[in-house]
């Protein structure tokens, strides 16, 4: 073990030698990426056509080619082992075969017309079957699912305030980007209305009493919340954590509205089935279509009865109507709807959940075995594909024991190191996640990378 160690056990000066060779070399083998890039910020800000392409990393974001399975290639020839699955939206693998012809043969016959096609009964009707929930509406995010599930809840309480739990992410819409902080709610992001603050109210995951505090004041329209958090680390439930928030909701009038966009890919129906829960609404997104642009959100018979047709149809714009504020021109589209029925009823079977889930049990086994031999004070929290290691030898409870515990440096460091050797590592906020195309052999050389390091860092 080194002389001097920071709080991961890790000797800060090693890694400070390790983080600057590392980045130079990444910087040295990307040179088509870095001309593009460069090109870019002349068309588009950072150089990138959406922010976050540039935002989730430390090193100079790299330029896409192509993707098969469990990889892909960059412009400059190197191809990753894709241990961050698009966050969650490449969970089918890249180019999975069932949806490529599915969205071809859809492309054929002509894919956007502002009407239903057959496809979006069978979609619904699968998911309804999978999560339990009996009616659906489409949205091309999760972020515009959520949104409409806002207005839903609103409409069907008349409240106005959305709880959540910190440390949540629940896409960008307004109402979700509002954080806790010392002193007081503040805006996650510039450009909201202040406003919103007034609007949102947090509490921390596995706090049953201030859940009940929160929501004696009977103000709140909906707790929305994934159903582990995904987003800060991975925060498990605790034991009654699930029945007191349904119990707690039901007896205040609040709507239950759980976000799945993330952990669907733990189980078949999502931890909804796994753990028996019996949200209001059910929000789903990323994977289900493959990538394709598709969100949708399941409701109650009672919610779904405030889906109705107003009282007197639109005649002109620039006249109120009594109907919930609902809809796009793309949502619902016959590509999506393609491609979401063949990724649900070709690629995400259950005997592919299965299989992600053996995956990440045995990338967990590897991960933790790696730690032991490395004899570092840190730990590794399971759920279905993922294996999230953390600096620390409980997992944390909740968020403010996730930031105590995190080390943004260091989760930098070994994302450039493995992409160095060919590991597209995860984000920071859930850990390494398998696909349904990653095998034995691919969880075994992310090990190996992981194990790598571990070595040159302590
Ligand atoms: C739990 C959860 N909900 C919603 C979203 C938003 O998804 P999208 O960016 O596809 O709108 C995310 C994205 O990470 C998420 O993790």
């Amino acid at each position: 073990m080194p002389a001097v160690q920071d709080q991961t056990g890790l000797d800060p000066i090693r890694l400070e030698r390790l983080s600057a060779d590392e980045n130079a070399r990444f910087v040295g083998e990307h040179p088509r990426s870095i001309e593009l890039s460069e090109r870019a910020r002349r068309s588009m800000p950072r150089g990138v056509p959406m922010a976050w392409m540039e935002d989730f990393y430390e090193h100079p974001p790299v330029w896409i080619e192509r993707g098969e399975g469990a990889f892909f290639t960059d412009v400059d020839g190197h191809t990753y082992l894709d241990m961050y699955v698009a966050d969650m939206s490449g969970f089918c693998g890249h180019a999975p075969t069932p949806v490529v012809e599915a969205v071809a043969r859809r492309m054929r016959t002509g894919n956007q017309f502002l009407l239903p096609t057959e496809d979006a009964i069978a979609v619904a009707e699968h998911l309804s079957r999978r999560y339990g929930l009996p009616k659906w509406q489409f949205t091309l995010s999760a972020t515009q699912a959520n949104t409409e599930v806002i207005r839903l809840a609103r409409q069907a309480t008349g409240r106005e305030v959305v709880l959540m739990f910190d440390g949540k992410y629940l896409g960008h819409g307004d109402a979700t980007l509002v954080v806790l902080e010392e002193e007081g709610y503040a805006l996650e992001e510039q450009g909201l209305p202040r406003s919103v603050t007034g609007q949102s109210r947090i509490v921390q995951f596995n706090d049953v009493p201030a859940l009940e505090e929160a929501l004696v004041p009977r103000d709140v329209a909906l707790v929305l919340t994934e159903p582990a958090i995904t987003n800060a680390g991975v925060i498990l439930p605790e034991p009654g954590f699930h029945e007191a928030l349904r119990r707690l909701t039901s007896e205040t009038g609040t709507v239950l509205a759980i976000d799945e966009t993330h952990t669907l890919v733990a189980a078949h129906g999502g931890l909804t089935a796994e753990y028996g829960l019996q949200p209001d609404t059910l929000t789903i997104g990323k994977s289900i279509a493959a990538g394709v642009p598709l969100g949708a959100y399941g409701m109650t018979e009672e919610i779904a009865a405030l889906i109705a047709p107003p009282e007197e149809h639109w005649l002109v714009m620039g006249q109120a109507v009594q109907e919930v504020a609902l809809g796009g021109t793309l949502f619902g589209n016959a590509l999506s709807m393609a491609a979401g029925r063949s990724a649900l009823e070709e690629v995400l079977t259950p005997e592919a959940f299965e299989h992600a889930r053996a995956m990440g049990a045995r990338m967990a086994d590897g991960v933790d075995a790696a730690i032991g031999t490395a004899g570092l004070p840190w730990s590794v929290v399971r759920m279905g594909p993922h294996a999230y290691y953390t600096f620390s030898s409980a997992p944390a409870r909740d968020a403010v024991e996730y930031r105590a515990a995190d080390d943004p440096d260091l989760r930098a460091l070994m994302r450039v190191f493995m992409a160095n050797r060919g590991v597209w590592e995860s984000g920071w906020w859930l850990g390494p996640t398998v696909s349904v195309a990653h095998t034995p052999e691919d969880v075994d050389r992310y090990v190996e990378v992981f194990a790598e390091f571990l070595g040159e860092a302590v």
